[in-house]
């Protein structure tokens, strides 16, 4: 259970890259490219499988602070509706607004989170 665990955290930190990094590398263009919505999926998806298994095992190594967690996941849900919305405007042609900047900033205010909480 500890290496589906770990990989769990890995692809975690992968999808937090792909928004955070998308983000930084397209800033100039202003537009919500594919992998800062699929890593905004991925967050979603691999931090409520992490939770999942951290409450199961719940020994010293996999404890769930609640608070910080719905806290996470609020940020997560922000950072997903600005990233599907951006970049089905971008697709049409319309103005993304600063959807990409809620998309990337919230990302980031999440890895602060993650980190300092
Ligand atoms: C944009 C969305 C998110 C970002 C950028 C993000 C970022 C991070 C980062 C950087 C860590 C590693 C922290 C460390 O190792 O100390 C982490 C850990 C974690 N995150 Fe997220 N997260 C996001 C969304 C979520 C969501 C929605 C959930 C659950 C509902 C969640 C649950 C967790 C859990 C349980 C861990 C701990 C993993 C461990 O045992 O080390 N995250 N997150």
């Amino acid at each position: 259970m500890d290496l589906v665990y770990n990989l769990l955290v890995a692809l975690h930190l992968l999808g937090m890259a792909a928004v955070v990094g998308g983000w930084i590398a397209v800033r100039s263009g202003r537009t919500v490219v594919a992998p800062i919505v699929w890593g905004a999926r991925a967050q979603l998806v691999t931090g409520l499988a992490l939770v999942g298994i951290a409450s199961a095992i719940k020994d010293d190594d996999h404890t769930v602070n609640n608070t910080k967690i719905a806290v996470k996941l609020v940020i997560a849900l922000v950072v997903l509706a600005a990233a599907e919305i951006g970049s089905s405007r971008g697709r049409k042609g319309k103005d993304t607004g600063n959807l990409l900047d809620v998309a990337g900033g919230g990302a980031v205010v999440n890895v602060l989170v993650a980190a300092i909480w």
